[in-house]
């Protein structure tokens, strides 16, 4: 239950006034309770894209847009991504705490144990088409598991902790494979020597030819950016997953429901976007002037893809970290990838403009992220899977906090109906 503060809000309209509670967050958030509104002035709030509409109370994330910080459970997430390992920050987004040893090593085990995907479900793999996109696969396999999988039906702890692994652990396993698939190869199975960033990437790049060998950087700067990617608020996906779920869907179908939000290119598609727009721009021989007019145009097509956001009206902390992971990844394995050379110089020609300053456009994380996973080899259509693995502990934390709310109710928003008046007509069915 939400803080009800002793303010209130008076509303007037016409000859009617309204007096409306304001509630109160933990961090300083205020909101305007508006769920008397229609019963007592058979008005509704309108709210294209709900930009001003806090769709339910949620303990898990904490966003200051204005400073640009973000909180996991009230832990800053730079500090996150810098002491612990992405593991144990799922299970904070689960569990409400960080986990002590003993539960980690449970987890792990947990994780380990369910690595493996159902022998059945690999043949699905094998009918979908050369050049699948991943994220479709990657949809189509979670909801699938639950045709394989009971659904989410206790409370317990245990019982929660086995879903929760089962699925950070096969989605896992189900984007290497969709890999694997993309490129022709035979899939690599996960090993219980492995870690989970280590097993991701072996199962991506090992093959009975190549005897991949994994770089503890590149290993370590992959599960910080699993990280950043964690758990964001109220975003498109994880609202989808929540939206979805609140219709008694199981955490499977949510999920799969939120990795097809999560595909747009203003979301977590984004980060392949960012790719493709700084090539174009190398190919117009590195005019990142030309780019930025473009972008101011209004022209939503050209926009810069990576820059602006719905809630940070200042640098994403996300952005700055993944800048540093990059330049430090990139110093270590001594790359010079020209379209970084561009992105900088983007970035510091928006920042010193106007348009993207009065607008508070500034980097998001899927600037630098897009760099991060070139470098490491991960081709471009695999960005957002990459971002969906991160965003799954999110996904699930809201799921269970959603399912376990005594106030849940079916997410059904109004709307404000601009179509035609009732037309004549005559109906037996009327009478
Ligand atoms: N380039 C140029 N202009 C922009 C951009 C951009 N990337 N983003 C917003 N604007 C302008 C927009 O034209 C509008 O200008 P005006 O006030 O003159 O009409 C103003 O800024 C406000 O834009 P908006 O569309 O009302 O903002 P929004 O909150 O609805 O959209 C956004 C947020 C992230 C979809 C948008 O900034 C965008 O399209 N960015 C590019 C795509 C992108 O990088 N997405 C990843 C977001 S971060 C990862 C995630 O959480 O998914």
């Amino acid at each position: 239950m939400q803080e009800k503060s002793p303010e209130t809000a008076e509303l007037r309209y016409g000859e009617k006034s309204l007096e409306l509670p304001v509630l109160k967050g933990t961090a300083g958030d205020t909101a305007l309770d508006i769920r008397s509104l229609r019963k007592l002035t058979g008005m509704v709030a309108f709210d294209p894209g709900f930009a001003n509409t806090a769709s339910c109370a949620s303990r898990i994330c904490y966003i200051d847009g204005e400073k640009g910080q973000l909180f996991y459970r009230g832990y800053p997430v730079e500090y996150l991504a810098e002491n612990h390992e992405f593991v144990e920050v799922a299970y904070l987004l689960v569990h409400g705490q960080l986990p002590d040893p003993d539960e980690r090593a449970r987890f792990s085990e947990l994780l380990n144990r369910h690595s493996l995907i159902h022998e059945d479900m690999q043949h699905f793999f094998r009918n979908y088409p050369e050049g699948a996109h991943p994220m479709a696969i990657l949809s189509a396999m979670v909801v699938s598991l639950s045709t394989f999988y009971p659904e989410l039906e206790a409370s317990e702890d245990e019982e929660i902790d086995i879903t929760v692994t089962r699925l950070l652990s096969k989605l896992r396993t189900i984007a290497a494979f969709s890999y694997k698939k993309s490129v022709g190869e035979a899939f690599v199975y996960p090993s219980y020597k492995l870690k989970y960033c280590e097993n991701l990437l072996n199962m991506m790049f090992s093959s009975s030819v190549v005897d991949y060998q994994l770089d503890p950087v590149v290993v370590r700067t992959l599960d910080r950016v699993l990280t950043l990617h964690a758990d964001h608020g109220q975003n498109c996906s994880t609202t989808t997953v929540r939206m979805v779920g609140s219709a008694g869907a199981n955490l499977y179908a949510s999920v799969a429901a939120g990795i097809c939000a999560l595909w747009g290119n203003l979301h977590g598609g984004a980060n392949q976007s960012v790719i493709e727009m700084l090539e174009r721009i190398a190919a117009d021989g590195g005019n990142v002037e030309r780019a930025i007019e473009a972008a101011k145009s209004g022209d939503r097509a050209r926009r810069l893809m990576g820059f602006g956001h719905r809630v940070y009206k200042t640098y994403d902390p996300r952005a700055r970290v993944a800048k540093k992971l990059y330049h430090d990844l990139a110093r270590h394995l001594n790359i010079d990838d020209p379209l970084h050379e561009i992105a900088l110089r983007l970035e510091e020609k928006a920042l010193s403009d106007p348009y993207f300053t009065e607008r508070g456009l500034y980097p998001n994380i899927d600037f630098y992220t897009g760099l991060i996973f070139r470098a490491m080899g991960i081709p471009r259509e695999m960005f957002t899977v990459m971002f969906a693995l991160g965003r799954l502990p999110g996904w699930i934390a809201h799921w269970l906090e959603q399912h376990a709310d005594p106030e849940k109710r079916i997410a059904r928003p109004r709307q404000l109906y601009l179509g035609p008046e009732p037309r004549p007509s005559q109906s037996s069915f009327s009478s």
